[in-house]
This record gives structure tokens, sequence and C-alpha cells, in this order.
């Protein structure tokens, strides 16, 4: 019997760092748990943009579907333009495997001080739509070089994609006691905003236990770094979800820590699993970066592939670790990727 097919991009800087150390914390546990998985490693990435001129081979969208899920490190390099590995690489592969869904836990760990206030436990989920609304081609530019240059983007909001995504956060918010935020900015944009307001309602009339509540995105902003405690469930569009979960994540310790899944929850496509922070250009190759993004992403993988208990497993030895207060240098300690990542093998060990 053939294992589950899992599909590697380290790519850049640190992803060539934590990448490793996922795997390494994922295998472990599933070892523990009797999981068969297979990795399958591509070269993707700058360098690969270097030799061929894009990121990813003509066949590489159809090289990934054939894997049960993906595991994405970061990309990103100083010298080539951030659109081109952000719209070569990341956004088609979010937009063909309808990943209509970018989740990103953010929770106070053991052991890591809150920045912003240290006295409340802060646990929850950003929902962030991932395949339109401001990440839009459609626009351009104007008179170029001219006093009169000028350059449009238009956003892009459907009824269907922002109904998805508000009907994935309504049964997240069942499933963790019924608040739900949805951020808006209806006062400011004055078409996808209301349409976002009243697609969200209507579709919440299906979850009359979720209590849901509108707010103005800069003040949810700002009410995020003073009250975090106050949310559970937040859906937002694909740029204030961006926003939000690098705010937020910031807020819990380090952005280092912060794990996303890009999913596509009805499992027609593969979906995929990659820490929130980039690169890291300026620690890439010296062996400090903070594995946990990489490592929980990767607990997020285990648990959309159905092995939820070898998902909380290793949650809770990455936690273990961090209680016993072995860190790296983001979160004040002294760890390398290398140690805090056999910690938390040996910590998988330990709790099985
Ligand atoms: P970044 O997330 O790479 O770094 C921001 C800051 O956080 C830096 O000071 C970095 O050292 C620190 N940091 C990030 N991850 C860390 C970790 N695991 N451990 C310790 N410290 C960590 O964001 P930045 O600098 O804006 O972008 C760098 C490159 O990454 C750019 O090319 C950008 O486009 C790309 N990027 C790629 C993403 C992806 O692959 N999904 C997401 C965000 C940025
Ligand atoms: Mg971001």
């Amino acid at each position: 019997m053939s294992g589950t097919r899992i599909a590697v991009v380290a790519g850049d800087g640190i992803g060539l760092e934590v990448l490793p150390a996922g795997i390494r914390a994922v295998d472990a546990v599933a070892e523990v748990h009797g999981l068969r998985l297979d990795w399958h490693h591509l070269d993707w990435g700058s360098e690969f943009y270097r030799r061929h001129g894009r990121m990813l081979p003509v066949d590489g969208l159809e090289v990934l579907a054939q894997h049960d899920a993906i595991f994405l490190g970061a990309v990103g390099v100083p010298d080539i333009p951030d659109v081109e590995t952000l719209w070569g690489l990341l956004i088609p592969i979010r937009r063909a495997f309808e990943q209509y869904i970018n989740l990103r836990p953010v929770k106070t760990l053991p052991g890591v001080t809150n920045r912003v206030r240290t006295d409340e436990v802060i646990d929850l989920m950003i929902v962030r739509e991932n395949n339109e609304g401001e990440y839009s081609e459609i626009g351009g530019r104007a008179y170029r070089g001219l006093p009169e240059e000028a350059a449009f983007q238009e956003n892009v909001f459907t009824r269907k994609g922002v109904a998805r995504a508000a009907r994935f956060a309504a049964e997240l918010a069942v499933s963790r006691g019924g608040r739900l935020t949805s951020a808006t900015k209806s006062n400011g944009i004055v078409h996808t905003m209301p349409f976002w307001d009243e697609v969200v309602r209507d579709t919440l009339t299906d979850y009359p236990s979720v209590e849901l509540r509108s707010e103005l995105i800069d003040a949810l902003a700002a009410s995020l770094v003073l009250h975090p405690e106050r949310y559970d469930v937040i859906v937002a569009s694909n740029l204030f979800g961006d926003i939000l979960s690098d705010l937020a994540g910031a807020v819990t310790g380090s952005i280092g820590s912060a794990p996303s899944a890009n999913l596509n929850p009805e499992r027609r496509h593969p979906s995929m699993f990659e820490p929130v922070h980039g690169s890291a250009p300026d620690i890439a190759g010296q062996g400090i970066a903070n594995p946990i993004g990489q490592i929980w992403s990767g607990a997020m993988m285990l648990d959309a592939l159905g092995h939820r208990p070898a998902a909380a497993h290793l949650t809770a030895a990455f936690e273990h670790v961090l209680a016993e207060g072995v860190r790296t240098r983001d979160l004040g300690g002294t760890a390398s990727t290398e140690q805090f990542t056999s910690a938390v093998v040996a910590a998988v060990g330990g709790l099985a």
C-alpha cells in the first residue's frame, strides 16, 4: 500500500532551514501513529527561476495535482521582484487548487510572552478569503512616465467566493463556541464592502447559534492589539486577513511561530501548508530560524489529512518543549533551529 503523497517545496532563505525541521517533526509523529508519508521534493523557487525564468515548470501544477498535500517553506529573495515569486508560485497554486480558505490560528504559547498584554490567553482563528478580493490581476497603468501617470486595480468579490468563506468561518465558529467577527470597511469602500457584509449576513442566517459582529478593519486592528482575548473566529477578505494575521501573530510572540493552511475544504484538490512568515533574508543561513511556524503547519496538514490524533500529538510536543524553556532567539531563547527541532522530536517520543 502506498503512503500519503506530499509535495515539498522548500523555496528560499529560511524556507530551506525550517522545512527540513518540519519534515523531521512530522515524520517523528507519523512513525508513532503508524502513518506512511511519502515526501516528494521539488526544487522550485528562486534558484529555479534564475535557471529557467519561471518559478515552477510548465507542468508544475499538474505535478502538484498528483499529491495529497503540499508542504511549503517560503519563497522570495531580495534581487527578484516579489511579484514574480508570489504571482509565479504561491498565488497560482492557491487559485488552481481552489484553496479558497487561508486558515491561520493565533494562540498564546507556553513560555512565550504576549507582546502587548501578558495576562490574557489568546486563542483565535483567522479565516482569510484566499482566492479573490483585493489581490486581483484586473487593472493597469496609464500614461507611464508622464505627470498624469495613474494606476488602477479592481477588487473582485463574488457571491460564491464570499459565501463559501463565510460558511467555513461559521462552521468553525460553531465548533468553537459560536462567536464570529467579520472584518469590513463598508464606510469607506462603498461597493465591495457593503456587498461583503450582505453576503456574510445572508450566509449566517443558516447558523442561528453563531453571534456575528461586523467590525471596521481599522478599529478591529487596534482592538486586536488591545483586547486580542475577545476574539474567537475572524473572517476577512484576502487583504484584510493577510494584514490581521501578521498583526495577531506578532502580538502573541513572533511571526516565526505562526502557521497557515491554504485549504480546498472539499478536498477535490491538494491543500497547501506553510508558515506565515517569509524567507527572512536577514537571518537566512545562520541556523537560528524558529521552526514552529513550519512544524505547526505540518500539524495542520496532518489534521486536514484526517490524522487528528497525530496532529494533536505534534502540537503538544512543541508546546511541551516551549514550556520547558527551550526557545529560538526570536522568542528570547538561545536554541538553534536544529536544537529546537531535536527537542520536539524527543518530546514526540516522550509524550507517546
Ligand atoms: P519575513 O517574514 O521573511 O521576515 C520578517 C521579519 O521576521 C524578519 O526580521 C525575519 O528575520 C523575522 N522572521 C521571519 N520568520 C522568522 C522565523 N521563522 N524565525 C525567526 N525570525 C523570523 O518577511 P519579509 O522580510 O517582509 O520578507 C522577506 C521575503 O519573504 C520577501 O521576498 C517576501 O516577499 C517573502 N515572503 C514570502 C512569503 C511566503 O513565502 N509565503 C510570505 C511573506 C513574505
Ligand atoms: Mg502576509
